[in-house]
């Protein structure tokens, strides 16, 4: 069952009223997450989020109806369009001057972003990516209201793999899968990467591989490099009746736990039964614990999506293959570990990853591009 109950749909056919509307412009990566609202991928959110449920989240991590919701999905303005958004009513939202959706104005409030900044990633210090966003870039004013989107973003090589819960919900349910394991990732595929999903695939009866194409840190792997190698390896390793490749257009906000449980959620909503939560889900630098987003999930039982914890999984020299603590007697001394960050550093040195931590043809593909990260 979707979050909250109902798929929404916020979809609404062609507006005229569009045209003379005040328009409000937002980003590129605000206007995936409206659409994300439009089809039901933050399902119950009808919109951008009003203060008591803002205040809700921030304070306990759920909706003022006590429903498990742990980052704001807000639009911020400045001081003068939050005022003629308020006298207006309807606004218009446009993304590169193309007039997409209607919000309707709810509620304007202002909010303390430091306090939000510590309740969402645990931190207050700035050199933490969402820190920084939060409290350096965005304006003042939060609107909160329901939008009707009446155009979609337009295709792209990018937005190939992207569904709606809609459509993976029915996929799911043609190919008769009782149980569904989800993933996230940000990052090209190591081997260690495959290793849990397939772990997985042993215990569900279908695997959704979904990786987030959106906003990322600098230094991370760029969209069409993650999409590329994705669909290399789907082509190659994959059972085809087993696995569904499906992008995820959202921002990667690095919030560990938390985003660990928004995570959860949006897959949720795509129809899956469980989801993957392995070592430092979602983090960044050395903010989280390696598990802290492991814990996280006791406090949201009723969360309505089975997480499955893997511990770090590495390359063990003796056991000649993918081992972690729980199967593994070896030393340190036999293990290699494999990390994202590990991958990334390898490729900008220019050394190219063993067969053993990066399928070769995931990384020619990847060595193809001139410049991989963002
Ligand atoms: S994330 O920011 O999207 O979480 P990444 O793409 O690296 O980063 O990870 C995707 C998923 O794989 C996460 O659940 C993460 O915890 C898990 N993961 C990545 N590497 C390992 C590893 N070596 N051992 C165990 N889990 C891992």
């Amino acid at each position: 069952m979707p979050h909250g109950g109902r798929l929404v749909n916020r979809f609404v056919a062609s507006d005229k009223k569009l045209d003379g509307m005040f328009t409000v412009e937002v980003s590129g990566d605000l206007r995936n997450d409206i659409e994300n609202i439009a089809d039901g991928v933050f399902s119950p959110l009808e919109g951008f989020i009003g203060e008591e449920d803002f205040q809700s989240i921030v304070k306990s991590g759920r909706l003022k109806n006590g429903l498990a919701w742990t980052v704001p999905i807000v639009l911020d303005v400045d001081e003068h369009a939050a005022a003629k958004m308020k006298d207006a009513g309807q606004v218009a939202l446009a993304a590169g001057g193309e007039r997409f959706a209607i919000l309707n104005v709810e509620q304007v409030y202002t909010f303390d972003r430091l306090a939000c900044a510590k309740a969402v990633y645990q931190t207050d210090d700035i050199q933490h990516p969402g820190v920084d966003k939060m409290v350096n870039k965005m304006k003042s004013h939060l609107v909160g209201g329901k939008i009707d989107v009446v155009k979609r973003i337009a295709q792209s090589p990018l937005r190939k793999y992207r569904k709606a819960p809609e459509q993976t919900r029915a996929e799911m349910a043609s190919k008769g899968w009782k149980t569904v394991v989800g993933f996230q990732t940000r990052n090209v595929p190591h081997v260690a990467h495959e290793m849990l999903q397939k772990a997985a695939l042993n215990l569900f009866d279908g695997l959704f591989v979904n990786p987030l194409i959106g906003k990322k840190k600098q230094g991370d792997f760029k969209d069409e490099v993650i999409l590329s190698a994705y669909e290399t390896l789907i082509n190659n390793y994959y059972p085809k009746d087993r696995a569904m490749f499906v992008t995820l257009h959202t921002e990667m906000r690095y919030a560990g736990p938390k985003e660990a449980i928004h995570h959860a959620i949006m897959r949720k909503n795509f129809g899956c039964s469980h989801f993957i939560v392995g070592r430092d889900h979602a983090g960044v630098g050395s903010y989280y614990h390696p598990f802290a987003a492991h814990e996280i999930f006791k406090n949201y039982p009723d969360l309505g999506i089975e997480p499955v914890f893997f511990p770090a999984f590495y390359y063990c020299k003796k056991c000649l293959g993918y081992a972690n603590e729980k199967n593994c007697p070896h030393g340190q001394e036999f293990r290699e570990e494999l990390s994202g960050t590990k991958m990334r550093k390898m490729v900008s040195s220019g050394e190219i990853p063993a067969a053993h931590m990066m399928r070769p043809e995931v990384a020619s593909i990847i060595v193809s591009f001139k410049e991989p990260f963002v």
